[in-house]
């Protein structure tokens, strides 16, 4: 009777090894060459960018990307700041922004066109952003190069470009280490004056909540999937036993 029991526990185990190791392998391969491209997921592989997968969900402007892409020859570029690019901006600076101008923030972080690392040193400045064109001098944005180092000034702070996420067929996706200020809202030593305060009171509800909740709960769906198996395969151990 032990005896079986125990063999029952090593088949158990047996398939429970194969059904999670099989899965993770099968999944890392299959998922990067079809499909259409994801910048929640791409952003998702490198650890460092969970504050801006949760501005990039609560803006919208994750499906946003993503659609865009699905439809462009012109491809996008995307610049990610970090979760210490986050951590250290003055704290409340994304609260002092209403949801329109939460939008515009992470468009200023995006270009309408793909652009390598060396198309940054021959483009003229200021480079257009999805948040504004050019033409209009709206949402400047100035790209400086030196050799391979390349810097963003935005009048208000700057950003270096410090990795190369992810480059594709219409998508490039970089690293930088500071959130990029638009001088359109933070331009004026005391950012919190711009926006009208009934807009603003209603904001910090709606924007408190994501704030506080964990992000792995939510963005890490695939690691958090096969924990809860995990648990089931124990319980019914412990029940056996
Ligand atoms: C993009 O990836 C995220 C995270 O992996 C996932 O939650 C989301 O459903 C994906 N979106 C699409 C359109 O596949
Ligand atoms: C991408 O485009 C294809 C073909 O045009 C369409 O079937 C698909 O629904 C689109 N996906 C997204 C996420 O827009
Ligand atoms: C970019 O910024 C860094 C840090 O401020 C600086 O050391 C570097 O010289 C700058 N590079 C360019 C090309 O401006
Ligand atoms: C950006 O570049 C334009 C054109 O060279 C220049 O006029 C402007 O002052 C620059 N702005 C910043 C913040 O560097």
């Amino acid at each position: 009777m032990k005896m079986s029991l125990i063999t029952i526990f090593f088949f158990f185990f047996f398939f429970f090894f194969l059904h999670c190791c099989s899965k993770t392998s099968a999944q890392g391969p299959a998922k990067a060459p079809s499909g259409p491209l994801n910048i929640t997921a791409i952003l998702e592989k490198n650890g460092q960018f969970s504050l801006f997968i949760r501005l990039l969900g609560s803006t919208q402007q994750g499906d946003q990307i993503n659609t865009q892409l699905n439809n462009s020859n012109m491809g996008l570029t995307v610049f990610a700041p970090t979760d210490n690019a986050f951590s250290s901006l003055k704290a409340g600076t994304l609260n002092s922004l209403s949801d329109e101008q939460k939008i515009k923030l992470v468009q200023f972080h995006v270009l309408p066109t793909m652009m390598s690392m060396t198309q940054f040193q021959t483009t003229s400045n200021p480079i257009r952003t999805q948040a504004g064109n050019s033409a209009a001098a709206e949402f400047p944005l100035n790209v400086t190069t030196s050799g391979n180092s390349v810097n963003l000034t935005t009048g208000v702070n700057q950003a270096t470009v410090s990795n190369t996420l992810f480059t594709g067929k219409n998508l490039a996706v970089y690293q930088v280490d500071s959130v990029l200020l638009p001088v359109e809202y933070f331009g004026s030593p005391a950012p919190a004056t711009a926006p009208a305060p009934s807009k603003s009171d209603k904001d910090v509800p709606v924007s408190n909540p994501k704030s506080s909740t964990s992000d792995n709960s939510v963005d890490a769906s695939g690691a958090v999937k096969s924990v809860p198996f995990g648990v089931a395969v124990f319980a019914a151990i412990a029940f056996w036993l």
